[in-house]
């Protein structure tokens, strides 16, 4: 087969008045001129970003990548992309993932680049880069940023996220004081890197190694381990590389990458948010990729890691104890991997990880006696959510996996604060808390409140967990029996928005089932009555988004981002 011809030719090689342009502005900053002989040209895309703490320390890791590509031949060119950061941005990060993955998308294809290396760390920087890069479809690695050092707190460990949870309820309950709170702030994220807990930073981080699309290694590597760099490095050598064997993406990001992907999340524990993230990098590269392959994929396969927020260890200890790799090759020895997978080395997944050890059997679990076992993303069907919902057992309560209660209903997250405090709320441990409105539409950009607060007075009596259900997100550090992403979402119509106080809810996780106990008539009569919530907003992004999102169950993309265009630029005047 014809080698097709570098893009980057068609600006840097031109003997003309454009290739005088194009080369006399990118040499202003001292690039000689036979750096412009036709060797691959490569982007560095980089979420560097000081509102994104997180990635702050990418400045460094895009120079590692830098040096290994010009130690391989290339060419390098960094360039910035919009950076999502998932504390500070309000409402919500994910309103900004299929914006971001714009910006990569045409920062990509609009210059004369032939492959590219991304760097992504907090959570909707990996699936908004990805997602952007899969519309193009050049050769691409992912570099993830690492995530930070185990937090110490008075000697004991404690994680991003999980911890911030548990101690603000203890916090709200009275069993830790305001000053205890501000100095676990101040031991919890002492270091460079993303959460360090299996939340959905390092959640995507292991699924962009198990796709294949990132480095051996990628996953569990601390942020500040010299070997982060070295990967980094790594990644900037094998990319000129692929670039000269046209190794593209849609070579790698395969319907059998994806079901590998589908069984290490359910083996790592990982975030729900995983689910929305892999089905619109899927749909971007053409691969048909739904719940019920998550249902199917995910079949018999158990969590193997323990790490918060379903165990007890950090991503730091996982790295320590074999990372991913020990993962991967615990579910190809057990039928789970479809091992012939090509992965950016150049390699089948199966010969990168088939003599992974493993050091910590505490840490990372054996197959045959997993930590828990049939624990990967459950997917629930019924007619509270015709089109999905999904729930991670791992991290729920066994005993309420099957539940009927009474609803107790929030018909929005305002709603849910203004009330939950309140002493006089008619709610016991065995009611179903109900949230209305947090889905893509309803928030906008589906909002991380799934897993509800309990009210005081059952976190007094001791009570830790009650059934929750949202058409909401949850953190990925979050935890407990929390039904999430029902589709269609309330601001949609789907049959949430008809829930009223004191329905009963059927929830059978074993057979996949999530019941509204009301009569079809009468739930016609209430869908009569429903009125679609106006929208937040009437202009720039904020509409688009609202106008052409898709639900959850869809990958919540903007309908009109399905699909690639490739690196083609269609219109040309040069
Ligand atoms: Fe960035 Fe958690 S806040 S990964």
């Amino acid at each position: 087969m014809k080698k097709p011809k570098q893009r980057s030719v068609q600006w840097f090689s031109r003997q003309d008045i454009y290739g005088f342009i194009y080369r006399s502005w990118t040499k202003n900053r001292g690039v000689p001129h036979d750096q412009f002989d036709g060797r691959p040209v490569i982007g560095i895309c980089n979420t560097w970003s000081e509102l994104t703490p997180c990635n702050t320390h990418f400045r460094v890791l895009a120079e590692h990548v830098r040096n290994g590509i010009l130690e391989a031949g290339g060419f390098p060119l960094e360039f910035p992309v919009m950076s999502l950061g998932e504390t500070l941005l309000r409402p919500t990060a994910m309103l900004y993932r299929n914006l971001a993955s714009m910006d990569v998308e045409e920062s990509i294809r609009g210059n004369p680049l032939d492959g590219v290396v991304l760097l992504a760390g907090c959570d909707k920087t990996t699936p908004a880069t990805l997602m952007g890069a899969a519309s193009i479809d050049l050769p691409t690695i992912l570099v993830s940023g690492g995530p930070m050092l185990s937090g110490k707190y008075r000697g004991t460990d404690i994680g991003s996220g999980t911890n911030v949870w548990s101690m603000s309820e203890d916090l709200r309950a009275g069993k830790i004081s305001l000053d205890e709170f501000h100095e676990a702030e101040s031991c919890m994220h002492r270091s460079h890197g993303h959460c360090m807990t299996m939340g959905t930073a390092s959640t995507m981080a292991s699924m962009v190694e198990a796709l294949g699309v990132g480095m051996p290694g990628n996953a569990a590597i601390p942020a500040v381990d010299a070997r982060r760099n070295v990967l980094a490095r790594m990644a900037g050598r094998r990319i000129v590389e692929m670039v000269k064997e046209n190794l593209v993406l849609s070579k790698i990001l395969t319907k059998p990458a994806f079901e590998n992907a589908i069984r290490a999340l359910g083996a790592i524990g990982g975030s729900t948010n995983a689910v929305i993230h892999l089905t619109a990098i899927a749909r971007r590269i053409g691969v048909e990729l739904g719940l019920d392959d998550f249902a199917r994929a995910g079949r018999g396969v158990h969590t193997l890691v323990n790490l918060m927020p379903s165990g007890k260890y950090l991503m730091e200890d996982f790295y320590y104890a074999g990372g991913l790799p020990t993962v991967l090759r615990e579910l190809g020895e057990n039928n789970l991997l479809n091992r012939d997978s090509l992965t950016v080395n150049g390699k089948a997944i199966w010969d990168n990880v088939k003599d992974a050890p493993c050091w910590n059997r505490d840490v990372i679990f054996p197959f045959k006696k997993p930590f828990k076992e049939n624990t990967g993303i459950s997917v629930l069907r019924g007619n509270l959510a015709p089109d999905g919902a999904i729930i991670k057992p791992s991290a729920a309560t066994p005993a309420l996996m099957k539940h009927r209660g009474r609803a107790v209903v929030f018909e929005s997250i305002e709603d849910f604060h203004r009330r939950i405090d309140d002493p006089n709320l008619d709610i016991d441990e065995r009611c179903v808390m109900v949230l209305k409105n947090c889905g893509p539409k309803g928030y906008p950009g589906m909002a991380e409140v799934g897993n509800m607060p309990l009210p005081p007075k059952l976190l007094r009596k001791g009570v830790t967990d009650m059934v929750r259900i949202s058409d909401a997100r949850m953190s990925g550090t979050a935890y407990g029996t929390v039904v999430l992403h029902v589709c269609p979402e309330a601001a949609a119509g789907g049959t949430l928005a008809l829930v009223e106080n004191g329905d009963t809810i059927e929830l059978d996780v074993t057979k996949g089932k999530l019941h509204l106990v009301v009569a079809e008539e009468i739930l016609s009569k209430r869908r009569k009555a429903w009125k679609a919530p106006k929208p937040h907003l009437e202009r720039g992004y904020w509409k688009l988004y609202h106008d052409h999102v898709l639900q959850s169950c869809d990958g919540a993309d903007l309908d009109f981002l399905v699909g690639k265009s490739g690196a083609f630029v269609p219109r040309d005047n040069h």
